[in-house]
């Protein structure tokens, strides 16, 4: 027997605030045309003022938990991946833990930038396939507009706020690529790459910091990173290229998402995109495709998907599973 993390519920939330491209052209030598060509974002949305991190973590949850038909109190762990925490500490997960009514089991954060999701994901299967937890929420949360330097041009205009979230249950499989479940999982980084995307606050200044990037450096290494990962995710779960229904990649770059396709030898209509109403959302991007795919009629039960990311550390990673 092997036990499987299946995704049983998803669910997401978006700040009601909308931000165009063109609202950068006011305050920055920036244009539309610039942002929707080298990166196909043409909207983002900013939290607001009743929104954090946590709050939003809670709102995909609950979202993810009615989806699934279940409660808090089915729940033995959440797993939040951020790397804009409301505090220093404690952790998003155990305030989200709290916002949930949830007074059992055990509650912590992941941090691998843009990759925590296949990160967090990867952790809950591990919890789940050695018995530890039966139900694990997964939350990808962030409020990067909170740590945007609004006089780079360079990063400012990329990234917007989010969440999005799954429900993981063990269930019985067979051990074979029809399970359904995650049924492969890679991890890695690479400090050396540190300064390539990094904030420049913590605790070694006292500050919260700013997003700095050389985003150039940082696109030379994606596409060839997440297709190397996706291919060794593929060969761990036992399927091919052609057996994927879909590719659900972190949403930073449209040409990125296309490049990384483009090297898995999959078309674009089998990619789930969302990087033009969303921006980079980071550790939010995947959880927050997940759902809007779901929507949209494109992920449906028993598909093959294929997830990766990559951001600051450098961390990346993929996860195969069967939806
Ligand atoms: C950031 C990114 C869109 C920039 O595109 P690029 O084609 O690499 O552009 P470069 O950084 O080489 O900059 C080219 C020029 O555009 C300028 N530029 C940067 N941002 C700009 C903006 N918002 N509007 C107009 N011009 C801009 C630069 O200043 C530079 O000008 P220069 O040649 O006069 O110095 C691209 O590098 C990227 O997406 N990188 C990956 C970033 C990412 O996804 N990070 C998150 C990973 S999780």
């Amino acid at each position: 027997m092997t036990l499987r993390a299946v995704v049983t519920g998803v669910g997401h939330y978006l700040p009601e605030r909308v931000v165009p491209n063109a609202e950068f052209e006011k305050t920055l030598d920036t244009s539309d045309e610039w942002i929707r060509a080298r990166s196909g974002i043409e909207n983002r949305h900013f939290a607001g003022e009743g929104d954090s991190t946590s709050s939003m973590a809670v709102a995909a949850a609950t979202a993810a938990l009615a989806d699934a038909g279940r409660t808090a109190q089915d729940v033995d762990a959440i797993i939040v991946a951020t790397s804009t925490a409301d505090l220093t500490f404690p952790s998003s997960a155990t305030m989200v833990q709290a916002g949930l009514g949830m007074t059992t089991g055990f509650a912590f954060d992941v941090q691998a930038v843009c990759a925590g999701f296949v990160y967090a994901l990867a952790n809950a299967n591990a919890l789940i396939a050695s018995g530890q937890a039966k139900r694990v929420l997964v939350i990808g949360s962030e409020t990067f507009s909170r740590i945007m330097d609004w006089t780079d041009r360079g990063t400012c205009v990329l990234f917007g706020d989010g969440a999005g979230a799954l429900l993981l249950e063990a269930q019985e499989g067979t051990g074979t690529p029809a399970d359904r479940g995650i049924l492969a999982t890679d991890l890695n980084s690479d400090g050396r790459h540190k300064d390539l995307l990094y904030v420049d606050g913590g605790s070694s200044t006292g500050t919260t910091g700013y997003l700095r990037m050389q985003g150039n450096q940082v696109f030379r290494h994606a596409v060839e990173k997440l297709a190397a990962t996706a291919q060794t995710a593929m060969d761990r779960a036992g399927v091919t290229a052609e057996d994927v229904d879909w590719i659900v990649p972190h949403q930073a770059n449209i040409r990125i998402i296309q490049g990384t396709a483009k090297k898995m030898n999959i078309s674009m209509d089998r990619v789930v995109v969302t990087v033009q109403d969303h921006g980079n959302t980071s550790a939010a991007s995947i959880p927050l495709a997940l759902s809007v795919g779901k929507q949209r009629g494109q992920i449906k039960q028993g598909d093959l998907l294929v997830t990766e990311a990559i951001g600051g550390g450098l961390a990346w990673g993929a996860v195969v599973l069967r939806w």
